[in-house]
């Protein structure tokens, strides 16, 4: 049923293999559970903000006030979380994020997936999900992606779509100096490498409204 109110939470992107839900409370939890049982190897700091460092219950509260403060979204400003749902169980998340979107259309992205769902081309297939809403379903001209140098299957899921190189950026990262190598893509080169036929988009027009892109 539609929610009368808050037009993501009936959003969906749909491919074959999974699916994109904006969290509400419950998923939320869920999304907890699976990050809790590990999204990295404890070693190598994936992310420029380290939540997963953060030792319990300090690690889940600031990831849910993380969740909570994304469901603030105004045309102008908005961060899109989502929860991936694999034959209903929930493997991790993605989030598209843009400022001055209605006048850029330039979106970024991010993603992370629980470490027991790694390296089963879920990475690659919620990436293009992710694309599409931004290039389809928002009608975006350029997508911006990051990882740190050496965090080879963020940059392995980037590289294999092609994604042009746009720079560095420096980051601290656990005290120490961490390099980004940063990458954007088209949206002609989305439209002729990258789109699919069979990525779905549901409850579209409500969301695009309420990001000012009707
Ligand atoms: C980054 C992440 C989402 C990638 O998802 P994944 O499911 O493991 O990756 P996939 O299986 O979809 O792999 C996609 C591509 O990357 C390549 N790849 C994966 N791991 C790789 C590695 N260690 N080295 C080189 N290439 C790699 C794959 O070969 C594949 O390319 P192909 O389609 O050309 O064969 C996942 O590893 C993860 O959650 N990591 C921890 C959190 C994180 O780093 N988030 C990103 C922060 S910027």
């Amino acid at each position: 049923m539609p929610h009368p109110y808050w037009p993501l939470f009936d959003l969906e992107v749909r491919t074959p293999r999974l699916t994109l839900r904006v969290p509400d409370d419950d998923l939320e939890r869920r999304l907890l559970d699976v990050a809790s049982r590990g999204v990295h190897d404890p070693g190598f700091m994936p992310f420029t903000v380290p939540w997963t460092d953060l030792p319990p219950p300090d690690f889940e509260r600031s990831a849910l006030e993380f969740y909570w403060r994304n469901r603030m979204v105004r045309p102008e400003s908005w961060n899109i979380l989502f929860a991936i749902l694999v034959d209903g169980e929930v493997v991790g998340s993605s989030n598209l994020g843009a400022e001055g979107f209605p006048v850029t259309r330039w979106f970024e992205t991010g993603s992370w997936l629980g470490r027991e769902f790694h390296g089963r081309g879920l990475g690659k297939e919620l990436r293009i999900a992710t694309l599409h809403l931004g290039f389809v379903g928002f009608d975006a001209l350029i997508a911006g992606t990051g990882a740190f140098v050496d965090n080879a299957p963020s940059l392995g899921v980037t590289r294999s779509l092609g994604y042009e190189p746009n720079g560095i950026a420096h980051a601290a990262r656990r005290g120490e100096l961490g390099v980004i190598e940063k990458f954007r893509m088209t949206r002609e080169h989305f439209e002729t490498h990258v789109r699919r036929d069979d990525v779905e988009l549901v409850g579209l027009d409500p969301v695009r409204a309420l990001l000012g892109l009707s």
